[in-house]
């Protein structure tokens, strides 16, 4: 065998410069809001697109729709996909892509639409990033969780065997629009499970965040964030934009400068250490939100038994999420066996290091990496006194649906 001692290498090194927009937009349905139709370049582009609505967007909007895009005359092809976590699946990923080829999707002028919850977005952007190795798309967030969460994210992704979000890529959309006026139809329950998003966020790093929360949360999902009925409660529609806003703001703060995420020590993963494994063993039961706001109870019981927060704080923590009509725990987050497997796997995910982000006071975290099994073990313990009673959990249930 032949062997050189100096290997031969060649290289390249470019950069790819990421911009994208989320654009608040009221009255996205309305023929002559024009967002809909705006090409990233501002152009209206010809050709027909393909328009993939979440089923219940379009039981409720389609009509609403498709007289848009005809008051428009804009050609359109229309794909329903069912929301909801189970369906996120690499099938569906493809029937977006096959759809894509049935109509001829040109590789940038004629985007496809996406316009649903975080599901459906996430289906149509992974097909998106990876039809013709990537192409542009448009994502319209209707449910509070994918308005303030999804709406600025750059990830796309399904659950594979048993993971969630086990398959993805980074391909965010050119344009995210965003119009509240589409919360006015979501149930009250995926309202909350938004709000546990918002909880995280505030708990990270926005008091003020949290103290609208506290103050005004539970209105505002009575209300469904429908300037009128908030009008009935005299809570000026100001609130609900400034809830909405500053949710979106915070995260595109943290996400900015780690877009691609080589520090593993992120603050938005607080809520999202143990809760992946949690939500995925307790399908369809909890929702993604539902899991977050108790994983960020979790962790900041973690943090009290360290004194880094106090328990006056932690009795605030638990009483606003109960506020917001998220439940504290569940059977799943008082298993210490379950919860040390999650951290192994949330382990891997960053690399060998647990980069626990844990409160050090409202609005403020530090990164751990020396949780210990007993240290989770008593956690558990104080998670099982927050269980709901028996009698509560059936008058839950009543409200829940
Ligand atoms: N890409 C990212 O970085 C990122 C960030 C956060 C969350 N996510 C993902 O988002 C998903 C959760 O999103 P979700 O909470 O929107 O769930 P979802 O998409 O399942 O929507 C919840 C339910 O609301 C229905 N719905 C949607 N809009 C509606 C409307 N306006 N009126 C009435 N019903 C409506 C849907 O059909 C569904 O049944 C998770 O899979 C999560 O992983 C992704
Ligand atoms: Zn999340």
């Amino acid at each position: 065998m032949n062997y050189r001692a100096t290997a031969r290498s060649w290289s390249v090194r470019t950069h790819l410069p990421i911009e994208y927009e989320v654009v608040e937009t009221p009255g996205l349905l309305n023929p002559e809001n024009h967002e809909l139709l705006t090409l990233p370049d501002g152009n209206r582009g010809s050709g027909t697109r393909l328009v993939v609505l979440d089923h219940a967007i379009a039981e409720i909007y389609e009509p609403r729709i498709r007289a848009y895009f005809d008051a428009n005359k804009v050609s359109v092809d229309y794909l329903i996909l069912p929301g909801s976590e189970t369906n996120k699946s690499i099938e569906r990923v493809l029937e977006v892509v096959g759809k894509l080829n049935d109509i001829g999707t040109n590789r940038l002028s004629t985007p496809p639409i996406v316009i649903g919850g975080g599901v459906v977005a996430d289906v149509v952007g992974l097909a998106a990033s990876l039809y013709r190795r990537g192409i542009p798309f448009v994502r319209v967030p209707t449910t509070l969780l994918a308005q303030v969460d999804v709406s600025i994210a750059a990830k796309t992704g399904v659950n594979y065997g048993g993971y969630r979000n086990r398959l993805g890529s980074y391909g965010p959309p050119p344009r995210t629009l965003v119009d509240r006026q589409f919360l006015a139809t979501v149930p009250p329950r995926q309202l909350r499970n938004g709000m546990g998003e918002i909880f995280k966020m505030a708990l990270i790093k926005d008091q003020r965040l949290f103290g609208l929360l506290e103050e005004y949360g539970a209105d505002l999902i009575e209300a469904r964030f429908s300037d009128e009925a908030l009008r009935h409660r005299r809570i000026a529609a100001s609130i609900a934009d400034e809830v909405i806003g500053r949710a979106i703001a915070g995260m595109a703060a943290e996400l900015e400068p780690n877009l691609w995420e080589k520090d593993l020590r992120r603050s938005v993963d607080y809520g999202h250490s143990f809760s992946p494994l949690v939500e995925m063993r307790a399908l369809p039961e909890l929702l993604h939100g539902e899991a977050v706001a108790m994983d960020c109870i979790f962790s900041a019981v973690l943090a009290a038994q360290r004194g880094l927060i106090g328990d006056a704080e932690l009795e605030r923590i638990v009483a606003v999420a109960r506020r917001l009509g998220l439940q504290p725990a569940h059977p799943l987050f008082c298993d210490s066996d379950l919860l040390m497997e999650a951290l192994a796997d949330t382990v891997r995910h960053r690399d060998g290091r647990q980069n626990l982000p844990i409160l050090t006071g409202i609005g403020r975290v530090v990164f751990l990496d020396d949780i210990s099994r007993n240290e989770v073990e008593l956690a558990c313990g104080y998670m099982r006194k927050l269980l709901p009673r028996p009698e509560t959990i059936t008058r839950t249930a009543g409200l829940v649906r």
